[in-house]
């Protein structure tokens, strides 16, 4: 159990990542709050984790309002007295903001919810962290927020959003370390949820994804949820401020 008694809070919640990570810090003994904008895919793992024995709360809120982020630590300190581990997984791509969209109104949006609302989230997290002197902040940043991006133009902000959400981890890891607070990310390859499907539908686009990846496939939701609960764990206990590639080898090449 190596989450015993924590109390996680995670984002993006109801889908993928989030939704991995919550049932395996579950199992490991974290009581956990489901955060996802979406009440019905954050309800329904709610009640797969409760099925399984786990306990979680959920808190419905978009991570791009200030007041969202605010009321969804609060509440999580509410519920569960404290708040020992978040882990930010609400994110977009491109390819998700409203049809018709212009490219200024991508942007804005994709970096709205990929870093400010990861930045929201922590800004209103890290002092709840402090009263106890100790917290782990887990951000989901990308190979994308490594490297440049081989499906694009150059004007796709998926990763600009992503490189600074690997420079806001680093920030945050060196300046709250003196307060116990550890701050990483993980950068995934292309995994196998909702927001890949895009691409994952196109057996030939699938073929060239797989190819970049020296393993030769993509990741699945729980084994990046195992390198959150390696970050999030006391088995970190003297990483900070790092990334962690759980990427089949794709930034090695
Ligand atoms: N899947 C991949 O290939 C991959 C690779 C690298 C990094 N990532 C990152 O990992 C994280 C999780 O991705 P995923 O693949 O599980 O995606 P997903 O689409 O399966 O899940 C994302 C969840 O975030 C929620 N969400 C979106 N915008 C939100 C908002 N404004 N407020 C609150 N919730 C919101 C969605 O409702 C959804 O449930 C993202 O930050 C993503 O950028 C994913």
């Amino acid at each position: 159990m190596r989450l015993k008694d924590r109390v996680a809070l995670v984002t993006g919640a109801g889908s993928g990542i989030g939704a991995a990570t919550v049932g395996l810090f579950a199992q490991e003994g974290a009581r956990v709050v489901i955060s996802d904008r979406s009440v019905e895919a954050a309800r329904q793992v709610a009640r797969q984790v409760r099925d399984s024995g786990g306990d979680v709360h959920v808190a419905i809120g978009d991570v791009t309002s200030r007041a969202d982020a605010e009321r969804i630590v609060a509440e999580t300190v509410r519920h569960y007295g404290a708040l020992d581990v978040l882990v930010n997984s609400a994110g977009i791509t491109g390819r998700q903001v409203r049809q018709g969209a212009d490219f200024e109104e991508v942007f804005d949006t994709v970096i709205d919810v990929n870093l400010k609302g990861t930045y929201l989230m922590c800004w209103f997290a890290v002092p709840e962290m402090k009263k106890r002197g100790r917290g782990s902040i887990v951000n989901l940043s990308s190979i994308i927020g490594l490297v440049g991006h081989p499906l694009s133009d150059g004007f796709n902000p998926y990763p600009a959003s992503k490189g600074g959400v690997l420079q806001l981890t680093r920030d945050l890891g060196i300046n709250q370390a003196r307060f116990g607070i550890r701050t990483n990310c993980i950068c995934p390859g292309f995994t196998r949820t909702a927001l890949t499907r895009g691409i994952t539908e196109d057996p030939k686009l699938l073929a060239t994804l797989e190819g970049l990846h020296p393993m030769g496939r993509l990741g699945e939701p729980e084994e990046i949820a195992k390198a959150a609960l390696f970050l999030a764990s006391d088995d970190a206990s003297f990483v900070t401020g790092a990334y962690l590639a759980v990427d089949g080898g794709y930034t090695a090449r």
